[in-house]
């Protein structure tokens, strides 16, 4: 098997965010490479008793890895299988803690892009698969030879924010008649050919690309459920970190945490005191970008936004 490596995005304001604790519980939701989850162990090293570390993916290769490196380490728990099962996850650690922080560092990893055989990059032809759990699911092509057009057109609309997508779905739908779309190549093409101008910098199948993806994968669905979970299984005090690549992502991330922080809401005019309004969370700083120097060393960090919240009750 190639290695394949990934540049983690943001790892020390990550790490730094979670504020690492002796005999604290973390979560790594998307180990990818470990990037993350190997800082986390560096700083449990500065304690005489060692934190716990629950790494969950959903993809075998990036399991693999985990399993590899630290399946050794004692307080480490690796579970395969999405975020949004993270009650689970952390209820077959068997550690009876809830978490003191989760980290979620959300899509794809280099390794998944660059690796042709995953479908994931139209810049490389390979099989049109998509999936990070490569054992569950259908893939990309098969989603692709029964989809109804208008399903496509909202997914493209929705998960791709494509202008275009009427065109793309047209044209997708057309183009399958003759021959089933089975590669990165000919959906790259097909729809190159569909769209009427070009977004500059931008290939034209961007979009479509990241919709089908997202469709897939259900990562909206599995980000929401996550958030959802975390007000579970975060102690008072734990941090939620979440870094994203998108505005689909970080809209669903920040609405979170804003109505988690806001608690219930009244009318206005009702006299409600602060304690009553029952916050969940609070946040904490602003929105954190990757530093110059690190969007010049990693263009992938260029979109990458991190937001914070610590539970509150
Ligand atoms: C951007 S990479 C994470 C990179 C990692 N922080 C590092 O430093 O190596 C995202 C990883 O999260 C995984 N992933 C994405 N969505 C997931 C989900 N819902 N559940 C579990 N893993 C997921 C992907 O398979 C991928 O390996």
């Amino acid at each position: 098997m190639e290695d394949f490596l990934h540049e983690t995005v943001l790892l020390n304001e990550a790490v730094e965010a979670l504020q690492i604790k002796p005999e604290g519980v973390y979560v790594d939701g998307t180990y990818g490479r470990g990037g993350h989850s190997q800082m986390i162990l560096q700083k449990f090293e500065q304690f005489p008793e060692s934190g716990h570390l629950l790494v969950i993916d959903k993809d075998p290769s990036a399991l693999a890895d985990a399993k590899q490196r630290f399946a050794e380490q004692a307080h480490t728990y690796i579970y395969r299988g999405s975020f949004a099962e993270i009650e689970q996850a952390l209820a077959d650690t068997g550690w009876e803690k809830p978490a003191d922080g989760i980290l979620l560092d959300l899509g794809v990893s280099s390794p998944q892009l660059d690796d042709a055989e995953r479908g994931f990059s139209f810049r490389r032809d390979g099989p049109l698969d998509m999936r990070m759990d490569t054992e569950k699911g259908i893939s990309a092509a098969e989603w692709l030879a029964k989809v109804d057009e208008q399903e496509l057109i909202t997914i493209l609309k929705e998960y791709g924010e494509e202008r275009f997508a009427k065109r793309i779905a047209r044209a997708i739908l057309r183009e399958r008649e003759t021959q089933a779309i089975t590669t990165t190549q000919r959906l790259a093409s097909i729809v190159a050919q569909a769209v009427p101008t070009r977004e500059q910098g931008k290939d034209p199948a961007t979009r479509t690309f990241q919709a089908i993806r997202i469709q897939i994968n259900h990562e909206l669905d599995d980000l929401k459920a996550c958030l959802d979970a975390s007000l579970d299984v975060l102690a008072i005090g734990g941090r939620l970190v979440v870094i994203s690549f998108h505005s689909l992502e970080d809209r669903i991330v920040k609405r979170f945490m804003r109505e988690q922080s806001l608690g219930d809401q009244y009318p206005h005019d009702l006299p409600i005191r602060h304690v009553d309004v029952n916050a969940r969370m609070k946040l904490v700083g602003k929105p954190v970008k990757a530093s110059k120097e690190e969007v010049k060393s990693n263009p992938r960090s260029r979109s990458a936004i991190m937001r914070i919240a610590e539970k509150l009750a």
